[in-house]
């Protein structure tokens, strides 16, 4: 396995891979959700490239970007044990040098829910992901369904922008209560990691009250009050999985999709709803 940190080096080495090439980008303290996007794009693929890069045009100036997690050591040993052939682990001085002014605006789809709370956050993931895709230049990208979200903004913008990429999109992986595996579960307090799995299941009744016909207003008031009162809720809502936009009806392909704050830490969870 081979770790590289300029983007001449990477181009170098991910150019001479086998193809079909797949392509995992990370920003580290990678968990179980992370392996399993590894072990599918080993499954699918000749080679398997991977980065880790905290992507600081993805953070507002109030987020944690000091305080996310840092590992780099640990991920190159999972990542190498998952069978990845080249990590790409930049600098931030690598990906934005001075001077750098370009950005991917990402359109309304990018002023919903996440975007609400955090305006700058999807330009800046459509960015970075774009030049990870131009230096790495994979046949597959592999995202996380965790941040559905995420995966229909750069699904739009690869579309949008010609880029020759498949996208596959990998379920959630989960603790056996239900709580989506995240790098940000490790700030949770005991209480709040005991609270967490409520948003799972209020997701879940939304999405059983809608099945079985309930009127997504009333659904929505069902599935709230399944919270903990230490869920301080920012959103629940059923979303068309391309357009993101609201829907009334579960009408496949779409997203149950919720966030809440338990104490200082945001979680995001969703149910996918296929035909
Ligand atoms: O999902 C993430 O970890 C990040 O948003 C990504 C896609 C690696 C871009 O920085």
């Amino acid at each position: 396995m081979h770790i590289v940190s300029t983007i001449p080096q990477a181009r170098a080495l991910f150019e001479v891979l086998p193809r079909p090439l797949g392509f995992i980008p990370t920003m580290g303290a990678l968990h179980e959700g992370h392996l399993a996007l590894v072990a599918r794009a080993r499954d699918e693929s000749a080679a398997v490239g991977a980065s880790v890069f905290v992507n600081p045009t993805q953070f507002a100036a109030n987020e944690d970007l000091e305080r996310y997690p840092r590992d780099l050591q640990g991920d190159c040993v999972k990542l190498q044990r998952g069978g990845v052939d080249v990590i790409f682990a930049p600098d931030a001085q690598a990906m934005y040098p001075d001077g750098f002014s370009s950005f991917v605006e990402v359109g309304e789809m990018g002023t919903r829910f996440e975007g609400a709370i955090r305006p700058t956050h999807f330009r800046g993931v459509a960015t970075v992901v774009l030049k990870l895709l131009n230096i790495v230049r994979p046949d597959v990208l592999y995202l996380g369904q965790k941040d559905a979200q995420q995966t229909a903004i750069v699904r739009r913008a690869l579309r949008d922008l010609d880029l020759p990429v498949a996208v596959a999109i990998v379920p959630t992986e989960r603790e056996p209560d239900g709580l989506a595996r995240s790098s940000r579960n490790v700030y949770l307090t005991p209480e709040e990691r005991a609270a967490a799995p409520t948003l799972h299941r209020a997701l879940q009744a939304l999405r059983l009250a809608m099945a079985g016909g309930r009127a997504k207003a009333d659904a929505i008031a069902a599935a709230r009050a399944l919270l903990s009162p230490l869920a301080e809720l920012d959103y629940l809502d059923v979303v068309d999985a391309d357009s993101f936009e609201p829907i009334e009806e579960l009408r496949p392909p779409a997203f149950v999709i919720g966030a809440a704050r338990f104490g200082a830490t945001r979680l995001l969870d969703n149910l996918w709803i296929d035909g």
